[in-house]
């Protein structure tokens, strides 16, 4: 093939973005996560990062990072494997580990390399995974390159999920992938019921609490917290790139199976460890989580309340979220675009979801109200939606 010919296979489908006038991705910031965020110098309510307890911006976080720079630099440009591997590092596996409540931790770079990662190096063709239909792409990718069998089960549904497993016979090994809190409709996965089925027929959960770590739960630790299970014996994953306020990822569950991974998951061997700034702000955001998870949470939970409110009255069909996640049911790409336009067009940024992260006519407009913002910011939050009454 000629590099003409090549080139001319990548074509953009600019059909939305010329129906609507708009590309809501990669807006370019120019501030941090504050009350306010920039965009080409004006002022936008972030409701879309995931900053759900608006610790992205915070002082102690900033300084903390900050001296860990001094100590260690900026990266430490090796993979953990080699030298890579800081006391910072060692420290926040130990502490994330506690926070967790499992029995040990490894962390990678972000998480969606450790779902990616994980699947290759444990299983193989032999096993299959049974995957909730709405789980990440991060792993089903991970999935299918690990060349297992993908058995998708309808979303949060239980009975369907127990007919598979009755079903299936003669693999290896066989998992149950799910998220906690799904994030484009912020629903939670029941997870205690979910363990159960797999103790019944010999299965191995595996859960990504990205959406749920540092959310839910009475102290804020997750998925396993929230659903009571003290003796979790299977594996959890989560970013730290959301409530954690950073970056990376990380595989938690036995120490067997975490120590393994150190040495045989090609993700973590053969990648740049997290630099140690990262590892500092994460460290801190956990002391910060265990002292004021309760104060934090009250004020992330006004403000999705106010938000999902403001909403509804105003003729917003939403999902049933019952997390931080407000989702508005958009239709179509068109629309979904047309809409998450009219809110940035009135300072509100927030994140469209459209074919194919969704099915076509379930488009989906998240917002994330997290609690760095002040409550005249909601007011003026409410006031836009108000205005945009449907
Ligand atoms: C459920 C879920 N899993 C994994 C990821 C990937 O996390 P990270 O940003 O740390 O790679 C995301 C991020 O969008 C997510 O929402």
């Amino acid at each position: 093939m000629k590099f003409e010919e090549f080139y001319k296979r990548f074509k953009l489908d600019h059909d939305v973005v010329q129906k609507t006038g708009f590309n809501p991705y990669y807006p370019v910031i120019q501030s941090g996560l504050d009350d306010y965020i920039i965009i080409e110098g004006n002022k936008y309510i972030d409701l879309a990062s995931n900053n759900y307890l608006g610790l992205a911006n915070d002082w102690r976080v900033k300084k903390a990072c900050l001296a860990a720079v001094e100590k260690y630099g900026v990266s430490l440009c090796a993979t953990p494997i080699a030298s890579g591997y800081s006391e910072l590092y060692y420290r926040v596996e130990q502490k994330l580990t506690k926070f967790v409540g499992l029995e040990s931790a490894i962390i990678y770079p972000s998480c969606y390399q450790a779902n990616n990662g994980l699947f290759p190096a444990i299983a193989g063709k032999e096993d299959i995974a049974i995957i909730d239909r709405s789980a990440h792409s991060s792993l089903i990718e991970g999935i299918r390159s690990a060349g297992c069998k993908i058995w998708p089960f309808l979303h949060n549904n239980l009975d369907y999920l127990e007919k598979i497993l009755k079903k299936i016979s003669g693999y290896r090994q066989v998992f149950v992938v799910t998220e906690s809190v799904f994030s484009t409709e912020g629903d939670i996965a029941p997870f205690k019921e979910i363990v159960e089925l797999c103790e019944k027929y010999n299965a191995f959960p595996v859960i990504d609490d990205s959406h749920g770590i540092g959310v839910i739960g009475k102290n804020g630790k997750g998925i396993l917290e929230y659903a009571g299970l003290k003796d979790f014996q299977g594996i959890f994953t989560t970013s730290l790139g959301k409530s954690l306020a950073n970056s990376g990822g990380i595989i938690c569950g036995r120490k067997s199976l975490i120590d393994y991974l150190r040495y045989y998951s090609s993700h973590l061997v053969y990648s740049t460890s997290l630099p140690t700034s990262s590892l500092a702000g994460i460290e801190i955001v956990l002391e910060i989580i265990e002292q004021e998870f309760s104060e934090l949470s009250k004020k992330m939970w006004f403000s999705k309340r106010t938000i999902s409110d403001a909403l509804r009255d105003s003729g917003f069909d939403l999902t049933d979220s019952i997390t931080p996640i407000t989702s508005i049911k958009s239709g179509d790409p068109v629309k979904t675009i047309s809409l998450a336009k009219e809110l940035f067009n009135n300072n509100i940024l927030t994140t469209p979801f459209v074919y194919p992260s969704v099915q076509y006519n379930e488009g989906r407009i998240r917002l994330i109200a997290g609690a760095k913002l002040s409550e005249s910011t909601i007011d003026r939050a409410t006031e836009i939606i108000k205005s945009l009454k449907r």
